[in-house]
């Protein structure tokens, strides 16, 4: 039986088996999340940010992501190497930071026009 994650904010669902990580659901779905140690709980780089109501449709935080998040976990912050799918749920992928700078200064220089 499939399952579907949504991922925000570009809104790109895809199906996925049950037990499927939300890294490997994003790459089915094309969403770039950035990793550096292959799913492997090492780099942090892979986090993502599900809401209460939809983090229950993920399994629980794993013994790496409690050592390593720690309060993080309370704000919904999840690594997305580690969190599995068990039903339908949304999770929310943070802007690169090096694309975020550059939609900054591209929008400063647009208004810098105005
Ligand atoms: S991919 Fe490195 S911590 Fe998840």
């Amino acid at each position: 039986m499939h399952i579907s994650i949504q991922f925000m904010p570009s809104g790109k669902t895809v199906k996925v088996r049950r037990g499927t990580t939300v890294l490997r659901a994003a790459r089915d779905a094309r969403i770039h999340i950035a990793t550096r140690c292959g799913g492997n709980a090492g780099c942090l780089m892979c986090k993502v940010k599900v809401d209460e109501e939809h983090g229950k449709a993920l399994t629980p935080p794993t013994a790496s992501e409690l050592r390593k998040l720690g309060p993080l976990l309370e704000q919904g912050v999840r690594l997305a190497c580690q969190a599995k799918i068990c039903g339908d749920t949304a999770v929310n992928v943070p802007e690169d930071p090096l694309k975020a700078a550059i939609r900054k200064q591209l929008e400063q220089r647009n208004e810098d026009l105005w």
